[in-house]
């Protein structure tokens, strides 16, 4: 399905976020991405659908060779690639069922798009996963009026409305509580299988990567320092990937207390968009 080979991304200036990274996804299994601010994750999963353009090395899907695509083949790779972002990148002043829509703009026409005039099997698909993701009733709320985490609702079932091949998914639930971050991971995590579509999700937290992935890859300074299952985690390979720190309240399998609560998102809906954490330029580097 997916496969990475020697992939390399040096940013203007000479810093390398990805030295040589090698990764084979061949089953629908959801693969959390962890490692510390800075390590290369977002470079790793842009450089996947050339949102950042690899310096060197290979990316195939499913046989194709990414990085040497032209550009009207890149956009059309493109369109089987599922992204969810971070900060939900939806269109505010639309409502839910129209960013769902909009997942499907890689393959009708803009015309089409402008005129609303997707294909009646289009909507009752965007239907069905509004109902799939706990959004039953919202298609024509504004997005924003949701909560964020009804938005990044809204954010799976747009990617999913691509009926992609593979989903990319960096930070998911940076921006919401603890306890919606663990229902919309379960929720990718479920989908993932569901629909046998691989997922590749960044991801800081420790203890919700092993919750919710079926296999970990640990990034430290764009090299890849550990790949394995969640359990494999130890205290000695977490001190490798982040440094010293007592893990023994990090490493739990995260508590099933939300079973059952569909839609029971923790946070009121919000007025406006949260502005989203700004990445941080010290000293030339970019934290998050
Ligand atoms: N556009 C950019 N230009 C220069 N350096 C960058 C750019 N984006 C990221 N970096 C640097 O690349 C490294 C990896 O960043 P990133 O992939 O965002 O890491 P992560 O997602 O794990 O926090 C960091 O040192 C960061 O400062
Ligand atoms: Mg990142």
């Amino acid at each position: 399905m997916l496969k990475i080979s020697d992939l390399v991304k040096e940013y203007p200036g000479g810093l390398r976020a990805l030295d040589g990274i090698s990764l084979t996804v061949s089953e629908p299994q959801v693969v959390a991405v962890i490692g510390s601010s800075g390590a290369g994750k977002s470079t790793l999963i842009r450089c996947i659908n050339r949102l950042v353009e690899p310096t060197s090395g290979s990316v195939r899907l499913d046989g194709e060779e990414l990085t040497t695509l032209s550009r009207r083949a890149l956009r059309r790779a493109r369109s089987h690639i599922g992204m969810i972002f971070q900060e939900y990148n939806l269109v505010e002043r639309l409502t839910v069922m129209e960013n769902v829509l909009s997942g499907r703009l890689g393959s009708v026409s803009l015309w089409q798009a402008f005129r609303r005039n997707y294909p009646s099997e289009d909507v009752s698909a965007a239907f069905e996963l509004l109902d799939r993701v706990g959004l039953k009733g919202r298609h024509d709320d504004r997005a924003d009026a949701l909560s964020g985490g009804q938005r990044q609702r809204v954010g799976i079932a747009r990617a999913l409305m691509q009926k992609p091949k593979l989903l990319l998914v960096d930070e998911p639930t940076a921006s919401l509580d603890p306890k919606t971050s663990r229902q919309i991971m379960r929720l990718i995590y479920e989908l993932a299988h569901e629909r046998g579509t691989p997922a590749l999700v960044n991801i800081h937290d420790v203890a919700l990567a092993q919750a919710s992935a079926d296999r970990v890859i640990a990034l430290s300074d764009g090299t890849q320092v550990f790949d394995g299952t969640p359990e494999g985690l130890s205290p000695e390979v977490l001190n490798d990937i982040y440094g010293e720190e007592d893990w023994s309240a990090t490493i739990r399998k995260v508590d099933d207390d939300d079973n059952g609560d569909e839609n029971g998102d923790t946070e009121a809906p919000v007025e406006k968009s949260k502005p989203a954490p700004r990445d941080i330029v010290r000293n030339g580097a970019v934290a998050e």
